[in-house]
């Protein structure tokens, strides 16, 4: 399988193709909402938002950012904001070769450290990080329930 996939930068025509694949992992439709990231990756590192594609078809997709990066002096942290890959090709590399390709880049532009978040529940994903090497990070999460709030 590995070898036959390839791993390109994403362009905005991927755009329908990762509607697909979300819609089949989470089961509803997002279009305006990868339409909107799709948008912003424009302006992102060129090599943070990649796909992976199989016989011309789009398989799988990472989209990552570093800020800062616009003035040429990106800071060294980078983040990996969504990795998806189609449930038909899952558990076949796909969104480690995603992965890797992009931890290259990054360490290729001086990132020293790359962050995520992922729901605490999300097993597939957490498995993923924990077996790419990902561990427990410094930073808390913290919420504000509006509905119990009188300000
Ligand atoms: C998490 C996800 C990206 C993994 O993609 P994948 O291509 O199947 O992952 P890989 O085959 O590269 O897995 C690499 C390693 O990660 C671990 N891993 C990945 N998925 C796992 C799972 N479901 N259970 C346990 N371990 C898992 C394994 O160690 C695996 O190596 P192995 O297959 O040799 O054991 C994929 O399951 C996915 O897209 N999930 C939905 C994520 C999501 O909600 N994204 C936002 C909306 S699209």
């Amino acid at each position: 399988m590995g070898k036959k996939v390839k791993i390109r930068i994403l362009k905005s025509e991927d755009l329908p193709a990762i509607i697909e694949i979300d819609q089949k992992v989470l089961g509803k439709p997002r279009p305006e909402y990868w339409r909107r990231k799709i948008e912003v990756s424009e302006f992102r590192p060129p090599l943070a938002s990649l796909v992976a594609e199989l016989e011309g078809k789009v398989i799988g997709f990472i989209l990552g950012d570093v800020s800062g990066w616009e003035f040429g002096v990106p800071d060294d942290t980078g983040v990996i904001e969504t990795v998806g890959v189609d449930p038909t090709f899952q558990r076949q590399g796909i969104a480690r070769l995603l992965a890797e390709e992009l931890i290259r880049s990054f360490k290729l532009n001086g990132v020293k450290k790359i962050s995520t978040l992922v729901e605490w529940d999300d097993w597939d994903l957490l498995q993923f990080f924990h077996s790419m090497g990902f561990k427990r990070g410094e930073r808390i999460n913290l919420e504000l329930d509006l509905d119990n709030q009188d300000i």
